[in-house]
């Protein structure tokens, strides 16, 4: 179990536009999820999903750029589909009729916590690979 870990605010969310970290999956490799804002009927105000374009893994959110967020959608900085922060669905361009692969987390008190019992919290922001603390190597695992 890897019970619940504090991420950020949704104050902190909605200034920045997103918020990225990394997640150690079930496969034990390094993920990263991104934190958007998302304004639904239930009063929920984030969403996360994994920081990976469902057409050609492309990442949604890039250092030094973040994400761009138009009209409560996502926009892939590759080919140009959208996905709804909301639902993480996609119904345009390259990419339509996907969706982008969910995370659990838990909003309470205006806290984001993730909850999901296949990711475990690494650190704030993108993945370093190998991560630096696992293992010698850091280009055999990606090996076809
Ligand atoms: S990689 Fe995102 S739409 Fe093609």
């Amino acid at each position: 179990m890897t019970g619940r870990h504090r991420l950020t605010s949704v104050e902190t969310i909605e200034e920045e536009g997103a918020w990225l970290f990394t997640v150690r999956d079930s496969h034990d490799e390094n993920t990263e999820v991104l934190l958007v804002p998302c304004e639904n009927p239930e009063g929920e105000a984030v969403e996360a999903w994994v920081n990976r374009c469902t057409h050609e893994a492309q990442a949604l959110y890039r250092e030094g750029v973040g994400a761009v967020i138009r009209e409560g959608e996502v926009v892939c900085p590759k080919h140009g589909s959208t996905f709804d922060t909301c639902s993480g669905y996609c119904d345009n361009g390259e990419a339509a009729e996907t969706s982008l692969v969910s995370v659990d987390i838990e909003v309470e008190n205006g806290q984001v916590y993730l909850v999901d019992e296949n990711a475990q919290f690494m650190y704030e922001g993108p993945s370093n690979d190998d991560g630096g603390r696992t293992g010698p190597s850091s280009t055999s695992h990606l090996q076809l």
